[in-house]
């Protein structure tokens, strides 16, 4: 289901220029209560503060040597020591997110082949119609767990059909769902993955919401990538759009990660090359803007404005997801995350008819998707009992 969400979005802002009761929950970008777009000061600030030399020229195409050491320092936080000391690691600085998982599709895949996903996903699809790849989906869910068996059924049956297969997993924070795997479901994930030792594995590890997950400690299932073997690379997705609230500025990195140093020594040039070939360079100013926040002072002032949104943010949805369930309106296994997904029976009509009463979602696989971390805690109020009476759900 490849709908348009940036069209939606224009759709609900042309919407919100005639009427004040516009809800446009369709599109992952943090507003705060005040419908303001710039909720990270500090990261408001930064950019502003930058030179002509930290925008103007070009960068090195993979961000150069400072941009990569911080980037892995960032996603791998308190264990890169610990996982630098089993596995072999680089980067390069992609358009986003985006670009990780665009370029990852390119090197990894010819046309034909088939990338394995989740049922219920972010638009990855987008990304293979372009490298004409087919989706090969698992369940997500069982209950309210992750459906592990499924997981492993399908990728023995894809693995015994495709040699190299790239496996998605975006966690946590989950898009559509904000559904976040436990530590377990994480590491049974890894298991599987090991067991197909004659394949050759690519574990594209889409964190792009690694910031906003309320687990004890977000970045402990990262600190068990060492158990992977040597027929798995890891490329792990990061978005500085989610993590900076940096939308339009197209910060992203994808990093390679394996035991086996052959891999991730034979990866690095293709995304070089990937990047010199399609995007040629991310933006300087983003790769400069990142740098900053390597700077202590820089990076505590971020993770208190970061800290506000976070709790703001957990705060929308719980007042969602706790309607919801007082009356009846089911949605997806929720943790946290920008998120949630109404379910509804036909999709693709719902979300227009919610439109007809200006509130905007966006539809998925089994119900229509609302992106809270953009609705004040006021438009929130109210709002699930209005999606069930417009639905007849
Ligand atoms: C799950 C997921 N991955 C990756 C991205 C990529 O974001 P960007 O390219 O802006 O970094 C998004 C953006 O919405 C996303 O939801």
């Amino acid at each position: 289901m490849a709908v348009d969400i940036l069209k939606i979005s224009k759709d609900a802002i042309e919407a919100s220029k005639k009427y004040d009761d516009v809800i446009n929950a369709s599109i992952g970008m943090f507003y705060d209560e005040d419908k303001t777009i710039g909720g990270m000061p500090t990261v408001s600030k930064a950019i502003k503060g930058l030179t002509d030399e930290e925008i103007l020229p070009y960068p090195a195409v993979d961000g150069g040597m400072i941009f990569k050491k911080n980037v892995i320092s960032w996603v791998l936080g308190q264990y890169e020591e610990s996982i630098r000391k089993h596995m072999f690691i680089n980067a390069c600085a992609t358009p986003g997110g985006s670009g990780a998982i665009a370029a990852t599709f390119s090197i990894f895949s010819k046309p034909g082949d088939s990338i394995f996903v989740s049922d219920i996903r972010w638009q990855y699809e987008r990304f293979a119609d372009r490298a004409k790849l087919n989706v090969f989906e698992h369940q997500l869910f069982d209950g309210d767990h992750f459906n592990l068996k499924s997981f492993r059924e399908r990728l023995v049956e894809l693995c015994k059909k495709q040699h190299e297969v790239i496996v998605i997993v975006n966690d946590p924070c989950h898009n559509p769902t904000g559904f976040t795997l436990s530590e377990q479901e994480f590491k049974d994930i890894i298991y599987i993955l090991n067991e197909m030792k004659d394949n050759s594995i690519v574990f594209l590890y889409d964190l792009a919401y690694l910031e906003y997950s309320h687990e004890s400690d977000n970045r402990i299932k990262i600190s068990h990538l060492p158990m992977l073997q040597s027929h798995v690379l890891t490329i792990i997705g990061f978005s500085g759009s989610k993590t900076f609230g940096a939308y339009g500025l197209r910060l992203g990195a994808a990093i390679m990660i394996s035991s086996n140093e052959d891999k991730v020594k034979a990866a690095y040039p293709k995304y070089v090359n990937e990047a010199r070939g399609s995007w040629s360079a991310a933006p300087t100013a983003s790769i400069e803007l990142f740098n900053k926040f390597q700077i202590a002072e820089n990076k505590k002032n971020f993770l208190k404005d970061l800290a506000k949104i976070n709790t703001l943010v957990q705060k929308r949805s719980q007042s969602f997801v706790s309607q919801a369930k007082a009356i009846g309106l089911k949605t997806h296994p929720f943790r946290s995350g920008f998120y949630t997904v109404v379910l509804t029976k036909d999709p693709e009509k719902d979300y227009l008819k919610l439109a007809e009463h200006r509130i905007f979602g966006v539809p998925m696989n089994g119900g229509v998707r609302f992106a809270l971390c953009s609705l004040s805690l006021k438009d929130i109020e109210g709002l699930p009992q209005k999606i069930k009476t417009i639905l007849n759900l």
